[in-house]
């Protein structure tokens, strides 16, 4: 696909440009998206019993066998293209902000630092009645307990009704409002609050640009909807850039 030129030249001028990721970003890196027909988790599994914490208190061992699987599933995932792409990204804008739904950690593998993980990570682990973080937790058993309290342990993620991590939405939503460009990549748009930080950046007045596979709730208020696999597209970005700013590095040295 060609990226068009104002799409560039926007990304380019940009002081702050805002990636949020959904889980699209991570589908060409074979980890399941949530929501699309045959392929999403939710078709498959139903959130009710899996993902709210009243859930995981009626039946922890069946919550943490799915947890487990996805755990491994990850460990074997590796980053895309568009993973490293965003990474690379954020080495050439001044400020770079990623706020990501996703909680494969996959960024970071690919070499994103500071990344927003606005439901938690797959592989954190936390005490269900203190809420703390245990670090280097055995989850082998059934139904693991804390080391500490000896109260259930929990992954580290956010489930349903539950709120995002206060620190992450506070650096998130102070992000949004001050980018001059919004990239929303891989996402359905359908989950808050992480579905209103486009809405929050455009109301600031930053240019928005949609990567995905299909249409969502959000194309029809982007400025530019890019439709296609996010790695190939953001690596075509990435590519275009670099070509814009060797134009602009030719030029310099010449004058
Ligand atoms: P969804 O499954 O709702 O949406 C995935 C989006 O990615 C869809 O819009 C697809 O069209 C798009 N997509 C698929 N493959 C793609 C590709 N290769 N390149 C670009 N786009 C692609 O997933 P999310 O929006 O991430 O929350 O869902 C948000 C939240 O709902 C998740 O974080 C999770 C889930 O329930 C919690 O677990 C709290």
């Amino acid at each position: 696909m060609s990226i068009p030129e104002d799409v560039i030249t926007a990304i380019r001028d940009a002081r702050h440009v805002v990636a949020l990721t959904g889980s699209g970003a991570s589908a060409e890196s074979g980890v399941p998206t949530f929501r699309e027909a045959q392929a999403g988790l939710w078709e498959k599994f139903n959130p009710h019993e899996l993902a709210t914490p009243e859930a995981f208190l009626q039946d922890p061992a069946l919550v943490w066998s799915w947890y487990r699987w996805r755990r491994e599933l990850v460990a074997r995932a590796k980053p895309n293209r568009g993973h490293y792409a965003l990474a690379a990204l954020a080495r050439t804008i001044p400020i770079f902000s990623l706020i990501t739904q996703n909680v494969d950690g996959l960024h970071q593998r690919a070499g994103s630092n500071n990344v927003m993980e606005y439901h938690g990570n797959l592989f954190d682990t936390r005490c269900f009645s203190r809420d703390c973080a245990v670090a280097d937790a055995d989850v082998s058993a059934a139904a693991p307990r804390c080391p500490n309290c000896g109260d259930l342990l929990r992954p580290g993620v956010v489930w349903f009704g539950e709120p995002i991590p206060p620190a992450v939405l506070d650096a998130a939503t102070r992000a949004v409002v001050d980018c001059d460009v919004f990239l929303s990549v891989g996402t359905s748009s359908l989950v808050w609050p992480a579905a209103g930080l486009l809405e929050s950046a455009r109301a600031a007045g930053a240019t928005i640009i949609e990567v995905n596979t299909d249409v969502t709730p959000h194309t029809s208020q982007s400025h530019y909807s890019l439709q296609g696999k996010s790695g190939e597209i953001l690596a075509e970005l990435v590519n275009c850039l670099r070509v814009q700013l060797q134009k602009y590095d030719d030029l310099q040295t010449q004058q």
